[in-house]
């Protein structure tokens, strides 16, 4: 999705580090409660310093939604969470993005035509009253809509085992679901690793590829389905192979694997610990001292972690290491930026969802928070 991020005016962009870091400092204090500063973990350490709270993607919107006090939430993070921030806040509050061209590249893989057009495919193959569509936060407004009016919710990554339980039921536990088959979009990977925890096999889950007729299914293939999962990935986490967990493991065997969901099937099925960003942070917080640690998830977060415990080796599982570039554009210039014209009383880069999207949105999103 084109987004256009304009010049920083001058005085921002090549500015001294430091004198950038003073001026944000000096910013906040004068905007005092009414503003907060949201931090996704994959932000840089120049921009995270100054979040007043950070967090995965579960815990960011959870904390927008608690806020109320807070006029301006700064969200330094990527385009999809800063329209969720804006769903979940009240009319009073207002939410910028840093920089408008930090999207994300996953989230760009479905939009609301193709998954329309999937839905009517679908429906002339199947009951749809059946199928529960569940979109993954890293989504746009309008297909968290689009799911808030098909009796759909909204996962995140800590939490989709407990969305798709709630959609597909619980045999073990007994549980009726909302539907038999589930829609998963937009990232396959989260969708089978999810579905591989609750005891689906792989012939239980099919690939929806929305660039080919009918998904590139049969007929049969779709009725077989429990779960339908969109053609979908991040590039980030699709680079983590699985000669990436071995070479780890033989370098040290002593080591433990800790991957995010987003990565492929093969990768997570070697590692110890799969989960969120926050599970990850978690795990490596437990581990004890002189433990190593190989992670499969963004580097600035990886970067972090082996500086916030410097008594654990923790090192990126591909040697290469992957940034998000699109999280890397929020840098100390956009946001010094943004609190100085609202110092001046300019509020740039606002996000707004228009309101009917944004109550179908809240809905799908509200069915999440109570899910979980
Ligand atoms: P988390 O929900 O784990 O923060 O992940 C968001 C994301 O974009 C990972 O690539
Ligand atoms: Fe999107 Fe991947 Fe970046 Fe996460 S890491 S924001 S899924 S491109």
């Amino acid at each position: 999705m084109l987004r256009i991020q304009r010049a920083l005016p001058e005085g921002y962009a090549g500015a001294d580090p430091d004198d950038l870091a003073r001026r944000i400092a000096a910013a906040k204090a004068r905007l005092g409660d009414q503003l907060l500063v949201l931090g996704h973990h994959y932000q840089r350490d120049e921009v995270m310093r100054f979040a007043d709270a950070r967090g995965d993607s579960f815990g960011l919107s959870r904390i927008a939604a608690e806020r109320r006090d807070a006029r301006y939430v700064v969200f330094c993070g990527v385009h999809f969470m800063a329209e969720s921030a804006d769903i979940l806040t009240g009319p009073d509050q207002q939410v910028l993005l840093p920089d408008l061209n930090a999207g994300c590249s996953m989230a760009d893989m479905a939009d609301l035509d193709a998954v329309e057009e999937a839905w009517e495919a679908l429906a002339a193959v199947t009951d749809v009253e059946r199928i529960v569509p569940v979109t993954y936060m890293n989504s746009s407004a309008a297909l968290k809509a689009f799911v808030g009016r098909h009796g759909g919710a909204v996962c995140t990554s800590s939490n989709a085992r407990a969305v798709l339980s709630w959609a597909l039921g619980d045999p073990v536990a007994g549980v009726a679901g909302r539907g038999d088959k589930v829609l998963f979009f937009p990232d396959q990977h989260l969708g089978r690793n999810t579905g591989h925890q609750l005891g689906y096999e792989a012939a239980d889950m099919a690939v929806w590829d929305p660039r080919r007729a009918q998904g590139n299914l049969e007929d049969a293939e779709i009725k077989a389905a429990s779960l339908l999962l969109w053609r979908g990935h991040c590039s980030v986490h699709q680079r983590f192979r699985p000669e990436h967990v071995r070479d780890f493991r033989l370098a040290h065997p002593e080591g433990r694997v800790l991957v995010h969901p987003e990565c492929a099937h093969e990768v997570v099925e070697l590692a110890d610990e799969v989960g969120s960003t926050d599970r990850i942070i978690q795990a490596t917080a437990a581990a004890p001292p002189g433990a190593v640690l190989g992670i499969a998830t963004e580097i600035h977060l990886v970067k972090r972690l082996g500086d916030e415990h410097p008594d654990k080796t923790v090192v990126s599982l591909d040697p290469l290491v992957c940034p998000c570039s699109t999280m890397f554009r929020i840098d100390a210039a956009h946001l010094c930026w943004v609190l100085e014209s609202l110092l001046d009383g300019v509020v740039v880069n606002r996000i707004t969802v228009d309101e009917e999207t944004a109550a179908w949105a809240r809905l799908a999103l509200e069915r999440m928070l109570a899910i979980t």
